[in-house]
């Protein structure tokens, strides 16, 4: 069989110390493959004007799947600051690298489950088995955005919207605008993710969470695809609820739930709320999918203060190279992967810091890959 190519893409801060605890891994299970490191990160902003850089994308390209640590992110006035002196105030704009790849390869659902694994001093409930299924693409980081208004933005809205008026008295550099932009397809294939993978897991239902009630349009459009889809899937019922009430019902009964499916920026936040819920950002994994390609994260930032100390848990990128191995079609390898992880917490001896232990993020990782 050929050798996988995976690819290599530390990114930022803690991001290194976590793909370190994944290599450990991936040298126990021999897996066949080869890693092809790439420039991704701050650094490279900094010194390039690019956090990411052709020759990566192009890398990228020609791998199966890859893997990525952890990536800083700054607002604008900020990053520019940070640019060497000699790239300032030549037009470069600092967009996230990571949001980039998402479009760019068009890695259309962003599945991050969130489950307890008993043992887990931190969790809420040890019966919390969730699967947000984040659109990945589109919505609020489609990148549409302006301030000042420009005048075709501007006048066009005043003439074909009645809800301008009360903009209109305002001048148009203190105005700023975002674009929430659904497409039907988007709506259609990640609702179509969601049922086709409670199907195959024989998860209990489907929860579409939007707010369309106010979010007439682009919510509306979401929730209407969501039903058309839920036809192919009598036997799964579909669930409808609104954002402000999942989050609160998520603290309530988070046990109630199983596949969650949501736009990206309510992906964001329900994606941190469920995280906390089974122990944290330490323990969530993620795969941004496509359907030619792969990038598997931790959901965790870069955490700069934390960088190179070795210190945080790398459950969340042990378990995002369990979704590598499922996205491989080596299913056998997951699920020793997996037991290996839910036995380390069972028996709760090797824990990092924020598990209230002192063992180190590479040590947490030898003691899992032992269990394999
Ligand atoms: C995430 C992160 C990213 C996002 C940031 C780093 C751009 O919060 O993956 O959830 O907003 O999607
Ligand atoms: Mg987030």
């Amino acid at each position: 069989m050929s050798k996988y190519r995976i690819g290599w893409l530390p990114g930022d801060g803690v991001g290194n110390d976590v793909m370190e605890a994944g290599k450990i891994i991936l040298d126990k299970i021999n897996l066949n493959a080869e890693y092809i490191p790439g420039d991704v990160g701050w650094k490279f902003w900094c010194k390039e004007g690019n956090p990411l850089p052709q020759r990566t994308i192009d890398m990228l390209k020609t791998v199966d799947c890859t893997l990525f640590g952890a990536i800083t992110s700054k607002p604008k006035e900020e990053a520019e600051k940070e640019l060497a002196p000699e790239l300032q105030n030549k037009g470069y704009v600092y967009s996230s690298p990571i949001v980039r790849l998402r479009q760019l390869f068009n890695l259309y659902i962003n599945q991050r489950p969130c489950k307890a694994y008993p043992g887990n001093p931190l969790v809420y409930r040890e019966d919390i088995n969730l699967i947000i299924f984040r659109e990945n693409t589109e919505g609020l980081y489609s990148g549409i955005e302006y301030h000042p208004l420009p005048d075709e933005i501007y006048y066009a809205l005043i003439k074909t919207h009645p809800k301008m008026k009360k903009f209109s008295e305002i001048p148009q550099k203190d105005l700023a605008l975002s674009c929430r932009i659904f497409s039907r397809e988007a709506c259609r294939k990640i609702v179509k993710s969601a049922f086709k993978y409670a199907d195959e897991h024989n998860c209990p239902s489907v929860t579409v969470i939007e707010k369309p009630n106010v979010i007439r349009e682009t919510s509306g459009l979401m929730i209407r695809e969501a039903r058309k889809v839920a036809q192919d899937y009598p036997h799964i019922p579909l669930w409808e609820v609104n954002v402000d009430a999942m989050a609160m019902w998520l603290i309530k009964n988070p046990q109630k739930y199983s596949v969650l499916v949501t736009s990206n920026m309510f992906g964001d936040i329900i994606s941190d709320l469920s995280a906390q819920l089974v122990g944290g950002l330490g323990f969530a994994s993620s795969g941004n999918i496509g359907d030619n390609f792969a990038l598997f994260e931790p959901t965790h930032g870069s955490a700069p203060k934390y960088a190179g100390q070795y210190k945080v848990n790398p459950t969340a990128m042990i378990l995002s190279i369990k979704m590598m191995l499922e996205y491989l079609g080596e299913i056998e390898l997951a699920n020793k992967l997996e037991n290996a992880v839910a036995e380390t917490i069972r028996e709760g001896k090797v824990r990092t810091y924020d598990l209230g232990g002192n063992f180190s993020t590479l040590e947490m990782a030898e003691e899992i890959a032992s269990k394999i």
